[in-house]
């Protein structure tokens, strides 16, 4: 392979050039959000896209990077804010940088033990979460939420055992603030 450079939108969060544009929208988180009755009720409606995130292929190997950014769009669940569906590594022995670029949020960490970590990411706040660590972002703003994250070519995604347990936390919004509470399906798995 030959050295290459690409655009990064800071304010979109878009890659150019790149190879992928993965979209996800409320029917593609069934049941990751707490209140399935709001989730439905916005189902019959309309299926809004919750995030997008842009990649440019690169080998799935040891020795190389794979590069990504996200954008997470505003708005909630019931109370609980827009996020990722949040995963820990295929290989999870691997980390990784996620480096904020426009809105606000809040990244959640936690092991299969239950160790939970949280940060609030900004612009130019780069947040390291260690071999081991699942992870997840949550927009908290009232704009989109777009970051960049760095992470080992061959690490992978596991994304059932988020789908089966959740995050030890969630992030709703009460009285205009971004409040945790405790997720009541969460249960641990190491
Ligand atoms: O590699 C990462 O952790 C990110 O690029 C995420 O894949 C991206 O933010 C989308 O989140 P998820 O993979 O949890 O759907
Ligand atoms: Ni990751």
């Amino acid at each position: 392979m030959r050295p290459f450079s690409m655009q990064l939108d800071f304010r979109k969060g878009e890659l150019a050039p790149r190879d992928r544009t993965n979209i996800r929208k409320l029917s593609d988180m069934k049941g990751m959000f707490l209140d399935a009755e709001a989730e439905r009720l916005i189902l019959e409606k309309e299926n809004p896209v919750i995030y997008s995130f842009y990649e440019r292929l690169l080998p799935e190997e040891n020795g190389h990077l794979q590069l990504a950014t996200t954008t997470i769009h505003p708005g909630k669940i019931g109370d609980e804010y827009f996020m990722t569906k949040g995963h820990y590594h295929k290989r999870s022995a691997t980390s990784e940088v996620y480096l904020g670029l426009a809105g606000q949020g809040c990244l959640l960490t936690q092991t299969v033990g239950g160790d939970f970590e949280s940060m609030v990411i900004k612009p130019g706040v780069l947040a390291y979460i260690p071999p081991y660590w699942g992870h997840r972002m949550v927009n908290t703003g009232s704009t989109p939420f777009v970051f960049f994250a760095v992470y080992p070519g061959d690490a992978g995604h596991n994304y059932g055992d988020i789908e089966s347990t959740g995050f030890v936390k969630i992030l709703v919004e009460r009285d205009g603030k971004p409040l945790f509470i405790d997720n009541p399906r969460w249960k641990k798995l190491g």
